[in-house]
């Protein structure tokens, strides 16, 4: 199967975490758009989705699924993302689609976490994806100096402002071995808006698409 097919396949197995009738959280990325047309599809549909970014927003809205605002919600019972890696304990890289603090925010309203995507996701350490971080962007050389001083090489994603405006460093070199520890100490430089390791807000299943089928992982 190819990666993409593999996508499709844990797309549409999220589908059994979804009650008809509820309100759920939507992340973004190609996993997540095949969520999105498999939700679509339900008999029953869901009330609505709590999106993570512009692109689900129209996704979405363009196959009828009311979209609402996060703060029309207080709680979601299930946040369905894909991650651009994922390690033993659910912890994960994301970003790679600049839309990581909207991906928070939903994140955090919601009970669950289903992370699907593709078995190539799945690592030991995670670092050796470009670690995503969204800045403000005068704050982007100090910023990025810290990152030297810690091992790590920031770059300034070219051509890319997120959903809030601001530019997105992709930090290469890091090897990180404690992400609770890491994502609470990058948190609180000034000027970051958010750090891209998902330690606090992990995964609680993770649907990953092998060749053999898609395999449950829970945490
Ligand atoms: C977007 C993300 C995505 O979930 C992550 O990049 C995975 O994307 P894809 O499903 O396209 O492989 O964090 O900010």
């Amino acid at each position: 199967m190819t990666q993409d097919e593999l996508k499709a396949l844990v797309g549409r197995a999220a589908l059994r975490y979804v009650v008809p009738g509820t309100v759920i959280g939507v992340g973004t990325g190609s996993t997540v758009n095949h969520f999105i047309d498999a939700l679509a599809t339900m008999q029953s549909p869901v009330a609505g989705a709590v999106s993570s970014s512009k692109a689900s927003t129209e996704r979405l809205a363009a196959r009828g699924i009311r979209v609402l605002e996060a703060g029309e919600v207080q709680r979601l019972p299930v946040y369905v993302d894909g991650a651009d890696e994922i390690d033993a304990r659910g912890c994960m890289i994301k970003g790679g689609g600049a839309a990581l603090t909207r991906e928070k925010i939903v994140a955090d309203l919601a009970e669950r976490f289903v992370c699907i995507a593709d078995a190539s996701k799945r690592v030991e350490v995670l670092g050796r994806f470009p670690l995503p971080v969204e800045v403000i962007a005068m704050a982007l050389p100090q910023v990025a100096r810290r990152f030297e001083a810690l091992g790590g090489k920031a770059v300034q994603r070219p051509g890319v402002l997120t959903d809030n405006g601001h530019p997105v460093l992709d930090v290469r070199g890091l090897s990180i071995t404690d992400p609770p520890a890491m994502e609470a100490e990058i948190n609180q430089w000034p000027g970051v808006v958010t750090v891209g390791i998902f330690a606090r807000h992990r995964a609680g299943t993770c649907l990953l698409g092998t060749a053999e089928g898609v395999v449950t992982l829970s945490y």
